[in-house]
Formats: structure tokens, sequence, C-alpha cells
């Protein structure tokens, strides 16, 4: 079955599988990237920014424009993931630094006017916390309205975090964000750790890339080194490629609409992900994965950026 053709913004705290996911989204033939907008998330704002600039150019997509976002949540501290992506943000990744700037407008501003400008045409992936996103549905109400589809990686809705007991990273970053996209009324596909775990790419596949040369090659064996040398992890968990593949190909996910709500308050479960039990009248209605073809995936990812 051919895919539909999108035209796409991605979203990005560029972190390790955000890089992968950039390096994805360039290579998707039936992606057209319009731009990428940034937030602080894995890293502080200044790294995230740098690394999409690096990746991109990286890459060979240096025409594709990026767009600086927050450098915090919407209410609370920043809380990093730098014990994962490392200090820059990429794991220590040598890839050149970019000459280029981001774009004079600022991320949510950008979100605004590129949907007012293409209404009902442009797919949103945001893979990092939804700061930006909620600031732009707070400056622009009509937003859902005027954006073709939403997809997300976030959330741990049948299964526990990974940042809390209860919580996934970019929810976990900020809830209250999370909370005010989920009640905005955006046709969103919520891409949460119940598939992206299963979304692997395993340690003989990287070991297989060590004298790649080509560019996307590289940036999956830089972006994952630290995961596997560092870390000494089995698998490299593909959880923003995989929002990006969902956003192609929606196929990869059977993502029933479920009744959810958003805890933003409390001391144990802030940025849990809750999946209402049928009957009760609470939660706002949006579709969660719950199944993924993860050996679809996994040839999406590796045929899309040449591993294979
Ligand atoms: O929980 C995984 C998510 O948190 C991914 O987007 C990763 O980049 C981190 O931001
Ligand atoms: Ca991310």
């Amino acid at each position: 079955m051919a895919l539909e053709a999108i035209r796409a913004i991605l979203d990005v705290d560029t972190g390790v599988d955000d890089a992968m996911a950039i390096a994805l989204a360039v290579a998707a033939p039936t992606i057209d990237l319009v731009a990428l907008t940034t937030v602080a998330g894995n890293v502080e704002l200044e790294h995230t920014t740098r690394n999409t600039l690096r990746v991109l150019d990286f890459v060979g997509a240096s025409h594709i424009p990026v767009y600086q976002g927050m450098s915090r949540p919407i209410d609370r501290p920043l809380f990093t993931a730098s014990h994962i992506h490392g200090s820059d943000g990429l794991g220590g990744a040598d890839i050149p630094e970019s000459s280029r700037s981001v774009e004079a407008i600022s991320a949510p501003q950008f979100l605004i006017d590129a949907a007012r400008q293409s209404p009902g045409e442009l797919t949103f992936i945001f893979v990092g916390p939804l700061t930006n996103l909620a600031v732009a549905v707070a400056l622009e109400p009509e937003l859902p309205r005027l954006v073709k589809r939403l997809v997300i990686m976030g959330g741990a809705f049948r299964m526990p975090g990974n940042t809390t007991a209860t919580a996934e990273f970019n929810i976990f970053a900020d809830p209250m964000a999370a909370a005010q996209v989920l009640a905005a009324g955006f046709d969103a596909t919520w891409v949460g750790l119940d598939v992206t775990t299963k979304a692997v790419f395993a340690r003989a596949q990287w070991d297989a890339l060590e004298t790649a040369t080509a560019p996307n090659a590289q940036i999956v064996r830089k972006a994952g080194a630290q995961m596997f040398l560092t870390f000494n992890r089995p698998v490299f968990q593909l959880h923003d490629p995989l929002a990006v593949a969902v956003a192609a190909d929606p196929t990869l996910v059977d993502a029933p609409e479920e009744a959810v709500m958003i805890e933003t308050g409390g001391d144990y479960a802030a940025g849990q992900t809750i999946i209402q039990r049928p009957g009760r009248e609470e939660g706002w209605a949006t579709k969660v994965a719950k199944t993924v073809d993860a050996p679809r995936f996994g040839t999406f990812f590796t045929a899309t950026l040449g591993l294979s």
C-alpha cells in the first residue's frame, strides 16, 4: 500500500534518539519536512538547538529551517535527562558544529503562522516535552483545528514510566503542557513507552555500522554509541523514530481512542498518563498506541536510513 505524502513539522529536544528521528524524517520519501522546532528537555535549550542544527547539516538538510522555542517548562524548573543523553545531549558524538543560526521568530509563533498559512495540511510530530505546543495553543486556541494531525512521542499508559514509577520523560518534564495539549482538541495519536520500548535497534545491528560512511548510518552509529558502549545496553529504544514512522505510516500501530487524563500535581505521580476506566466521565478522547508492528517498523527504519 502506498503511503500518503505528508507535510510535517518536527519538534525536538535533540538528544540521541531525536537525532535518529531527524535523520529518519529527512530521509523518508513521503515526508516533506517543512521545519524543525526546538525545546529544552533532554538537555538545555542551547544544546538541543545546537544539536538539531548539527544533525540537519550532517545529513545534508541544512536547507530546513530551525525555530527555537521554550527554555523551560510552563510551571516548573527544567528537568533534563543529561545522565542518559550526556551533558551535550548527543552522548559526546563527534558531529561538526553548524555555522547556521535559528530563524528570527520563536517556535510557538512559527507553529501558529505555519498552521494558519496551510490550514488542515500540516502534520505536527512532537518528540520532546510539549511546552512549545502548549504555548502555541494558548496564543492561538484555534490551532487544533488548523493542524491536520498531531503525533506525540510521550506517555506510559499501561506500563511503568522511565523517569518516575509512573511517568515517561517527555510528559514528566512538563506535565502541565501535556495536559493542556491533551485538552486542546487535536487529532492526536500518543506513541508512548507501551510501543516505543518494543521498537528497538539491537547491538549486533549497531556493531554492523562500524565502518559505515553514509551520513545516516553514521548518525545512528554516533548517537547510539553511549547507550551501547557506556551503558552496555543490549538494545537502543527508538522512541522518537517510531513517532516519525507513525506519522508516515499510521498502520504501524493500533491506536484506539481512549479517555485519557494526565496528572499535573501531587508529590509522586506528576506526569502520569492515565487511561480512564470504561463508564466513568473523566478523561479526554484521544488515540493511544496500544500495539506496534515492530518488525515492520524495523524494516521502515533500516530501509529508509539505508542501514540494511
Ligand atoms: O522517554 C523517551 C523520550 O524522552 C524521548 O523523546 C527521548 O528523546 C527523551 O526526550
Ligand atoms: Ca526526544
